[in-house]
Formats: C-alpha cells, structure tokens, sequence
C-alpha cells in the first residue's frame, strides 16, 4: 500500500486522539446500556435469511484514487472468493473523492462505471454485494456543512441501482466519528434512508453507530422503523493485537509482538462484547452484521489463526453474519501476487 496519502495522514492524526475516544466510548457504553430508552418503535420485524460470510475488498476503491494503495479488484477476485467459501463482498468505495463539491454533487461518470463494473462482476458471481460509502472524512469533521453533499450522493446511487436485484445492499457509511455525534448521526440516519426509500422501497439497507461502529455506540443508534435495516460493527479487539504496528495508528509499534493465546480471560472479553451486540438485537429486533474484523498480516501467525476462528464461530452462534477485513492487503488472507490464499488463515474462518 502507498502510505503517503492525505486520508491515511488524517486518519493517524485522529488516531493520536485514540485514548480519549475510547475512554468517552466506555463512558457511554456504561451509561448508555443502563438507559434503557428502546432504539426502535417496531418489535422483532425482520428476518435475516442466510448468515453471510463475506470478504472486504478493501484498500482498492476507497484509496484516494483507485489503485493508491496497491490493490486493483480485478474480475476474477470474485471467483475465487466464491469457491473459497464466502457468499458476499463488501466494497468499500470512497464516493466523495469522486463527487463534484457543488450542487447537484455529480458522481464522476469514469468512477461511477467502474464501481458498476465490480458491483456487476460481484452480483454475477452469485455473491450478496454490500455496496460501502467509506472514508468520507470531511463529513466526519464538518456534519452540517456536509450532509446536503451525502444525501446528494446517496440521492444518484440509490436511483441508479435501484433496478438491481436484492442481492445488492447498500451501506450508509463507514465508521462515523469525531463530530459525528450520536444525535447528529441519528438525524442523518433517518434523513438518508427516507431518501434512500423513495427509489429503493425495500433494499437491505446496513447501518452502523458511532465511535468508528462500535458495538457501545448502539445503545445511542435511533432507526426509523424500517425492516429492511441491518445493524453493522467493527470488530478489532483486543487492539493491541489486532493493529500492532499498523502505521497509521501511532504508537502501535509498542504493541508489536502481542500475541492472542485463546485463554479464558480472552474469550470471555470478546463473548461480553458480542453478548452485547447479541442483547441489543433481540431486544430492538434488529439483525446484525460484523462487517469488519481481521488482524494485521505481521502478527504471529498462530495467534491470526486462533483469534479468527474464534471469533467468526462466536459470531456465527449468536446469528450474526461476518465479513473479514479484508481480502488482500495489510489485514490479508490472500496474496494478490502470487494468487494464493493463506491456507491456514482461510482455513481458521470456515473450519467449525
Ligand atoms: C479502514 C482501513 C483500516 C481498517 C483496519 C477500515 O475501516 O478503512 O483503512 O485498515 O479499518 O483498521
């Protein structure tokens, strides 16, 4: 991956404010799980259908331009995710790289065909393709002076798929942070999905919390009633683990050599945070989805192994689709040179 880039810049600058994130995240988590406002005004209204185990083909079109962090999706991608086992791609594209910044917001019309090339080649390829707005990050910092451009947006892609077959979700956007505060972020929600309606009347339509999609953030999430919503998280703990030496957060090369050895204490760290998520859906009639989780290619490769498959089983237990970051850059399971897939790694996120 090229890593002198402004998003990846902007993205280690707010990872500096990191311990205060998340020292504000276990504060609410605490606060806001007690409070026990429901979420939803519609009881237990949906049904999931099959569980999706899904790929991230992430690092190719949410780069700044496509092709800046070294991965090209190419159309036979597909194939060989299909028969390794996955039934879904998510495809992160990073929409406002390409859109005009005045009214009407024109989606470049070269960047939207070659978005519609892989959504094609992904749909073809008999996989459930979740459509991502990801690394919008002036919205994260200016909201108001944004959100006229995001519906706009949402406004051109939901009309121009809206003939697509089902299999074609869309999601509103990748780990809302910063300024993007619980109330803020609500508003949006219900804002964009009405819009998103008009053309799209019952498309799957995924949605995550704040605080980059915590699992904490739901206790504040506010959906309309709506049944085709699925509730989306993140999933990278124990961070420590998961990102050591990740160059775009700082001070993770401390945290190289972590490894994550399966103990009790481990797993009941991660079973309380997906009890978590598990409660909240039931309770709201809500389905999910974990829509990202992975480790970093420099971690021990036993560890990878171990933490991977504990978590896509613990998930799949709880009825809760998975969907690995990512597919073939710094959190791989494939080698996009050699066309090769990690044996083991792969191995680790089916094997029950
Ligand atoms: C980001 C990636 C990052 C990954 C793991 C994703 O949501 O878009 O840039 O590599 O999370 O941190």
């Amino acid at each position: 991956m090229v890593e002198n880039n402004n998003s990846k810049k902007v993205r280690r600058i707010l990872i500096i404010a990191l311990p205060f994130i998340l020292s504000t995240l276990l504060i609410n988590g605490c606060r806001t799980t007690s409070d026990s406002a429901p979420a939803l005004d519609h009881p237990l209204a949906f049904s999931m259908g099959a569980i999706l185990n899904g790929m991230n083909l992430g690092n190719a079109l949410e780069a700044p331009s496509p092709g800046d962090w070294g991965v090209t999706i190419k159309p036979e991608y597909f194939e060989t995710i299909h028969e390794a086992g996955f039934n879904s791609v998510r495809i992160p594209v990073r929409f406002s790289a390409h859109a005009g910044q005045a009214p009407p917001y024109i989606i470049d019309p070269k960047f939207f065909s070659m978005v519609d090339d892989v959504v094609k080649q992904g749909l073809e390829g008999d996989l459930t393709v979740i459509l991502d707005f990801h690394h919008y990050d002036e919205i994260m910092v200016d909201p108001a002076g944004q959100r006229e451009r995001f519906k706009a947006i949402w406004k051109q892609l939901a009309e121009h798929y809206q003939d697509s077959p089902p299999a074609l979700y869309f999601e509103l956007l990748n780990e809302p942070n910063q300024r993007l505060d619980a109330e803020t972020w609500n508003t949006l929600v219900k804002d964009t999905i009405k819009l998103v309606r008009t053309s799209n009347p019952r498309r799957k339509i995924l949605v995550g919390g704040i605080n980059f999609n915590s699992i904490e953030s739901f206790a504040e999430l506010r959906l309309p009633s709506d049944k085709n919503l699925i509730v989306t998280f993140h999933f990278y703990k124990p961070f420590e683990f998961t990102h050591q030496g990740a160059e775009w957060i700082a001070g993770s090369a401390n945290w190289i050599g972590t490894t994550w050895n399966g103990t009790p204490e481990e797993k009941k760290a991660i079973n309380d945070q997906l009890d978590l998520a598990a409660t909240w859906s039931a309770k709201n009639g809500v389905p999910l989805i974990m829509g990202e989780f992975g480790s970093i290619v420099s971690a021990n490769e036993d560890s990878r192994q171990r933490w991977t498959k504990f978590v896509a089983r613990e998930t799949e237990r709880r009825n809760i689709g998975w969907i690995y970051w990512e597919f073939c850059s710094e959190f791989r399971v494939y080698d996009c040179q050699l066309n090769a897939w990690d044996a083991k790694l792969i191995n680790a996120l089916f094997e029950k």
